[in-house]
């Protein structure tokens, strides 16, 4: 199964077309609605303009969703959508249910993505084919608008969650997350257990998952200049891989997750691999973490699960961790600022169902500012997403390899939730609606020698 999905290093994109987006959303318009809604409210009902404010504040909410919703209706695409296939609906899917066929079963019609993705996983829709080559076609049959479902979650959840984050909000969400079962994860992931983006060193053969994931290992080992003795931490460290990768290069190396699985799959791989006197791995919430030092520290996608609200707070506990002459690299997976509707349906999925609470997913330059703010300087960064692309496409392939073992023990529905996350995440990622940033970075003081960055800027030495 799925060996058509071994033959290309990335993922073609058969038809790329752009979809509507911020090109002619205005911010001016938006806040005009926001502020002019309760002026109107309140000359209309007859209410002493002492109220205004009031009422201002009762209807921000509402009005700003309202212009959203309408603007996602009226907007035209960035650019013209030329080749795609203009074929109906039912070339696509097969809808199981009446209800459904009577809403949308007419040729011409196209689905709100958010309903076409919430009945499949409750198969009342099957798709015909492969669910990659069907959601290649999206623009063909299906509408990127805010559905009722996606309004009122993130109203009730998204905004109430990403204004908390509290230790028991993060604990329950991730642990119940990384903690399903390791064989779930195993099964997209294959033996390495990384679960980021890996690397590619050529798009002309197509190295396996397993070669990706070592280049990204020894990228980052060779980012930070790890060396033997290093006191390395690696924050949320998954399953372990890069702290065991560190100890073997000879650091000493403590990982920490919240996840209790992760943790003891992490110490049995640093034991086969006969480094487990260097590696310790901590369960525990990061603002628990004890008042050490490290040489060097790592973050490779667990930041975004900090939060907006915590992020400098965390920032600022990394820098009074990392010794004077230290390096931080963080890796984290980044949206863009010139986004498109789509990029935001697919990335209130992925807070729903992948990675709730994981909200400190944004453009670069807020992380850029985060990080010089809590007083770093930036070395290097390197966008990285048509690599997590290609190694998002490995983890597609792996599942659709897996399907019946998955099906058996977790369901058709998180079977079919975690198709949908890894084949629309290949597309996501390969069109640069979402992407990863890798930076590195250090304390900005006087002291700090920057002259051991030299050797690496290649670019200077022809
Ligand atoms: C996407 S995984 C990345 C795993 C790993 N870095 C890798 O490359 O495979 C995110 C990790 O962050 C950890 N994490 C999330 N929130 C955390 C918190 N509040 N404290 C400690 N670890 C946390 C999770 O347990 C998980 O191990």
């Amino acid at each position: 199964m799925a060996s058509k999905h071994d033959i290309h290093p990335v993922a073609p994109a058969p038809f790329p077309v752009e979809g509507p987006g911020n090109a002619f959303f205005s911010n001016s318009r938006l806040a005009l609605t926001i502020l002019a809604v309760p002026l109107v409210l309140v000359v209309l009902v007859g209410l002493p303009l002492s109220l205004y404010p009031f009422v201002a504040l009762l209807t921000a909410l509402p009005s700003f969703a309202a212009y959203n919703v309408w603007y996602c209706h009226v907007a035209p695409p960035i650019r013209p959508q030329k080749g795609l296939p203009g074929a109906p609906l039912d070339t696509y899917m097969e809808f199981k249910d009446k209800d459904l066929a009577a809403a949308y079963g007419q040729p011409t019609a196209k689905i709100p993505i958010e309903i076409f993705f919430e009945n499949y996983f409750e198969q009342k829709i099957d798709v015909k084919g492969d669910l990659l080559d069907v959601l290649e076609a999206r623009h063909d049959w299906a509408r990127f608008v805010w559905s009722w479902g996606q309004v009122s979650f993130f109203l009730t959840q998204w905004i109430p969650e990403t204004l908390w984050h509290s230790k028991k909000q993060d604990e329950d969400q991730v642990r119940e997350h990384y903690d399903r079962g390791d064989d779930f994860y195993e099964a997209f992931l294959g033996p390495m257990m990384v679960y980021t983006s890996g690397v590619m060193t050529t798009t002309d053969s197509r190295e396996t998952l397993e070669e990706m994931q070592q280049n990204k290992l020894n990228m980052i080992t060779k980012k930070i200049n790890l060396k033997p003795g290093d006191r390395m931490l690696d924050i949320g460290c998954g399953w372990g891989t890069l702290a065991v990768h560190g100890a073997k290069q000879g650091a000493n190396a403590t990982g920490l997750t919240l996840a209790k699985k992760q943790a003891a799959w992490g110490m049995g791989k640093a034991a086969e691999a006969g480094v487990a006197d260097r590696v310790n791995i901590l369960c525990m919430d990061y603002r628990d973490l004890p008042k050490e030092k490290f040489d060097k520290i790592t973050c490779v996608e667990m930041a975004e699960h900090v939060g907006v609200l915590r992020f400098q707070t965390f920032l600022l506990q990394v820098r009074e961790m990392l010794e004077d002459d230290g390096v931080f690299y963080i890796q984290v997976a980044g949206l863009r600022r010139s986004w498109q509707y789509e990029d935001l349906m697919w990335g209130l999925f992925m807070a729903k169902y992948i990675f709730p609470g994981a909200d400190a997913s944004t453009p670069l330059n807020w992380f850029i500012e985060q990080l010089e703010r809590a007083g770093f300087e930036i070395q290097s960064t390197e966008t990285l997403g048509v690599h997590y692309s290609a190694t998002i496409y490995r983890w597609y392939s792996n599942w659709l390899k897996n399907k019946d073992t998955i099906i058996d023990k977790y369901g058709v529905r998180w079977f079919r939730i975690w198709e949908y996350f890894l084949a629309y995440s290949t597309i996501v990622a390969r069109q640069g609606s979402a992407t990863v940033f890798s930076i590195v970075c250090h304390k900005n003081l006087n002291s700090f020698t920057r002259q051991q960055w030299v050797p690496r800027q290649k670019w200077v030495q022809g």
